[in-house]
């Protein structure tokens, strides 16, 4: 079955007022199908009012965290309906730097995906290994077990995109090859249509992040089971509009 293309731009923690409004004028300007593929821009939360003012509605705004209660006494979190009032759409969660760096575990990260949810946000839902869980052979375990914490609070997929994204070939250069992501993500859709359906395993976006470039991302889209990327530092640069082109 057909499934849009999908590309979200992580920012992570960089940029200004200045460069990322470069950013979206060069966006508003580029040359896009929204009909060809999904685009959401994930700037640092300071800056999300900003860029869901001034960037063309077709692409949505996603933030990077989201914190797993509506409101209340939680200094410096931001809640899935304080998001959706500012017409912000999307949110990240999971992400192998708030994992690793941030110390958030599956529970907390389960917990986060379906606050966000019941908020009326869609979730880009990370998943990975490290170098060590690859050279030992547990990716798919590592991955599935990542992804079964969520699955234990999801019971609606519609509006979840998942994201393969092997930690060691993130902000390294050193992208997955074409067999090992495919490899990974189509046994993300084996373990989805196993554990969920086969209805949400097929429609189900599966994206692919880790040092995606310009010159790698065509190549990568070709792949059956990869539904489109997750673009961290490339998202930052006129490149981008390449890869979010990467299947015409
Ligand atoms: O979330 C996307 C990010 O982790 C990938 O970063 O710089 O390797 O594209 P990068």
């Amino acid at each position: 079955m057909a499934r849009q293309f999908f590309v979200g731009g992580n920012f992570k923690m960089n940029g200004t007022i200045k460069s990322i409004t470069d950013i979206v004028h060069n966006l508003n300007n580029a040359l896009l199908d929204p009909k060809t593929a999904e685009v959401v821009l994930s700037p640092p939360a300071l800056f999300l009012l900003l860029v869901r003012e001034h960037l063309k509605p077709e692409i949505e705004v996603c933030s990077q965290n989201v914190f797993d209660k509506p409101n209340g006494a939680f200094t410096g979190e931001i809640s899935a309906e304080q998001l959706s009032d500012s017409k912000i759409t999307w949110a990240l969660c999971g992400h192998s730097e708030r994992r690793v760096i941030l110390k958030e575990d599956d529970t907390f990260i389960a917990s986060k995906t379906k606050a966000a949810l019941d908020g009326g946000l869609g979730v880009i839902l990370c998943c990975g290994e490290t170098l060590e869980q690859r050279e030992a052979n547990q990716t798919i375990e590592v991955v599935t077990t990542q992804l079964s914490a969520i699955a234990s609070k999801t019971k609606d997929w519609s509006k979840v995109v998942i994201a393969y994204e092997p930690v060691w070939a993130i902000g390294t250069g050193k992208v997955a090859t074409t067999e090992q992501a495919q490899e990974v993500h189509a046994a993300i859709r084996k373990w989805l249509g196993e554990t969920v359906s086969k209805e949400v395993a097929e429609k189900t976006r599966i994206i692919y992040g880790g040092s995606v470039s310009e010159k790698n991302c065509k190549e990568l889209a070709k792949q059956s089971d990869i539904d489109g990327f997750l673009v961290g530092g490339a998202s930052l640069k006129p490149a981008f509009v390449d890869i979010i082109n990467a299947k015409q």
